[in-house]
């Protein structure tokens, strides 16, 4: 069975070893639960690397007093067996006072690229996500990390990071996970009662509908967020917190849809927050 470690010492003397043996070591970092969307990045991570750290640590810093940090879903068995069978060498899951001890003070904020998306209703959010991120990657030292397209803003965050704070590794982007249907993995969907889970297809709905409007040449951003908010308004069930159209690196907003650009939504449905996207190049 995988090896689980909690603490920064273990998992620095286990990667030590490996390094001594000159064995490449990826990193995906996680909050658990792992679903098939964890999973692909885990099976790449396990193609291109000798050995492979999942960290699996619900991040309390990233969530607001008012969101779903004690309800988070957590089942650290069925994790080890997804890594386990996956090929992943090593589980990283500290507590969060071995993450953050007494007297902890050191933050890693971004100027840029959280302001807009989700930045705007979770203003702290990027802020836990790059100090955890940053910790993990001092911790690890990996050659290689794997992050999901499912979260665009955060693989550009992290992105920008490593490029702005010199940290000597490669990030590695991977394509999102659906349920057939077309809904985007997430440990978030097991809020979803059976109506808000048939609701919830809105989602991939309007993204389908915006990649196909950009597909068929529409370039104002405008229309093709309008088509996108109507679509999205005719699902009772569904509140718009964001439908936008932003530059992929810089996560600035756009009016033509030129360059590398990231579509993206983010809808309650009932209670939950969901998030789905589509990154287009022109
Ligand atoms: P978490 O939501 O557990 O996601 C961990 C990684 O899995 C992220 O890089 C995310 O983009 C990826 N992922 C989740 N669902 C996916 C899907 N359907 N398809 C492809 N990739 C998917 O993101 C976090 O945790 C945290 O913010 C973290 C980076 C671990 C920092 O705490």
């Amino acid at each position: 069975m995988i090896k689980v470690v909690s603490t920064v010492c273990e998992t620095r003397a286990q990667v030590k070893e490996w390094k001594n043996q000159g064995l490449t070591v990826g990193l995906v970092p996680t909050m658990g639960y792992l679903h098939e969307g964890h999973q692909s990045l885990i099976k790449k991570a396990v193609e291109e690397n000798d050995r492979v750290v999942v960290s699996v640590f619900v991040n309390p810093i990233q969530f607001a007093p008012n969101e779903d940090l004690e309800t988070y879903p957590r089942d650290l068995e069925a994790d080890k067996r997804l890594c386990d069978s996956t090929g992943a060498d090593l589980i990283f899951h500290p507590t969060p006072d071995e993450m953050y001890p007494d007297g902890f003070s050191t933050h890693i904020q971004m100027d840029n690229l959280t302001k807009e998306l989700c930045g705007k209703t979770r203003p702290t959010h990027f802020g836990g996500v790059c100090t955890v991120v940053g910790k993990l990657f001092n911790i690890v030292q990996p050659d290689k990390a794997y992050f999901g397209q499912k979260d665009a803003q955060q693989l550009a965050i992290i992105k920008r990071m490593v490029r702005d704070l010199n940290f000597d590794i490669e990030i590695v982007g991977c394509p999102i996970i659906r349920e057939p249907d077309g809904l985007a993995k997430s440990s978030r969907n097991t809020y979803l009662n059976a109506d808000e889970r048939k609701a919830a297809l809105i989602l991939s709905k309007a993204i389908k509908l915006g990649e196909e409007l950009v597909a068929d040449g529409e370039r104002n951003a405008q229309t093709v967020i309008k088509a996108m908010t109507d679509k999205i308004n005719t699902e009772p069930l569904a509140r718009i917190d964001y439908v936008n159209v932003v530059d992929a690196l810089s996560i600035e907003p756009l009016d033509v849809v030129k360059g590398e650009v990231l579509v993206a939504i983010a809808v309650y449905i009932g209670k939950t927050r969901l998030i789905d996207n589509f990154i287009t190049a022109i």
